[in-house]
Order: structure tokens, then C-alpha cells, then sequence
């Protein structure tokens, strides 16, 4: 028994979605790892803010991870699981050394970037494929990510002795 038989996506174009979404999950576990590491290692004045948000972050990038590794799972592929393998697909860098405020900011920032970049390739390829679950899933993670770069922006940028 085969989920694609009930679901009415042909298997090609469900490949090609997994292809994407393999590539999206390899990121996103990167960049779950880096969140992590600024997590811990953040200092300064903005130590109280930034570790909790760092903390929603993974937070809500371990929920995708999973979220993502499930619908691949959905459209008949195998999810990797091992990080040596998400090393060798990953275009985000690990981060390392980060440890100040604007630092994980930027590195955030830059990630995110990305990311969306990537989101808006896979969505392309979900909706070439009428893979509207998928479609959605990527809609939600670029709109709640477009968010998060304005208030990221807003929180980096704004002079008070203006
Ligand atoms: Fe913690």
C-alpha cells in the first residue's frame, strides 16, 4: 500500500517535491543546530531578550523539521536522518564564535534569507506538481519567516538618541 495511490499526486511529481523538501530539511537541521549554539553562547546586554528568543526559534524550527521530514514521508521519499549526510546537501554554513547581539542577528538575518529563497523554489515546484498540503506548509513557513527578518530588522536597526 502506497499513501501517493490516495493523495492524487502522480509519482514523479511527488519525486520531485521530496527532492526539494530533502533539500529544505538538510537546512533546516543546520540551521536548527546554529539557533541552538546561539542559544548558549549569546552574551551581553541583549542576553535576556535574545536567549529566549533563540529559544522560540528552535523551538519552531524543530517543530518544521519534523513537520517537513512527515510530509516527505507522505509523498513516498525517506527523510535523511544523519546529520554527516545533511553536511554534504546544506548550503547554510554552521555557525560558530557567535556571541554578540548583533552577530546572531545578522547571522539569523542572513539565514533567513535563504531560506526563503529556498521555500519560494520548493513552493514553486509543489504547485507545479498540484501538491496543495505542500504548497501550504511552505506559504506558512515564508510568511511566519518574513515576519520574524521585520521584527529582526526592527530590533537591530532602531536608534534611540535620534
Ligand atoms: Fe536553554
Amino acid at each position: 500500500m502506497k499513501t501517493l495511490n490516495y493523495i492524487n499526486i502522480n509519482e514523479n511529481s511527488a519525486n520531485a517535491v521530496v527532492n526539494s523538501l530533502n533539500q529544505l530539511l538538510a537546512d533546516f537541521q543546520v540551521h536548527y543546530t546554529n539557533l541552538r549554539g546561539i542559544h548558549w553562547h549569546i552574551q551581553g546586554r541583549g542576553f535576556f531578550i535574545l536567549h529566549e528568543k533563540f529559544e522560540s526559534l528552535y523551538d519552531g524550527m524543530a517543530a518544521k523539521i519534523d513537520e517537513v521530514a512527515e510530509r516527505i514521508l507522505m509523498l513516498g521519499g525517506v527523510p535523511e536522518n544523519r546529520f554527516s549526510e545533511y553536511l554534504k546537501v546544506a548550503k547554510l554554513p554552521e555557525a560558530t564564535g557567535i556571541t554578540c547581539g548583533d552577530g546572531a542577528v545578522k547571522h539569523v538575518l542572513d539565514s533567513y534569507k535563504y531560506l526563503i529563497a529556498l521555500e519560494k523554489e520548493a513552493l514553486k515546484v509543489a504547485e507545479e506538481a498540484h501538491d496543495v498540503v505542500t504548497a501550504d506548509m511552505l506559504t506558512g513557513y515564508i510568511a511566519e519567516q518574513e515576519k520574524m527578518v521585520w521584527m529582526l530588522v526592527a530590533f537591530s536597526t532602531h536608534n534611540c538618541n535620534k
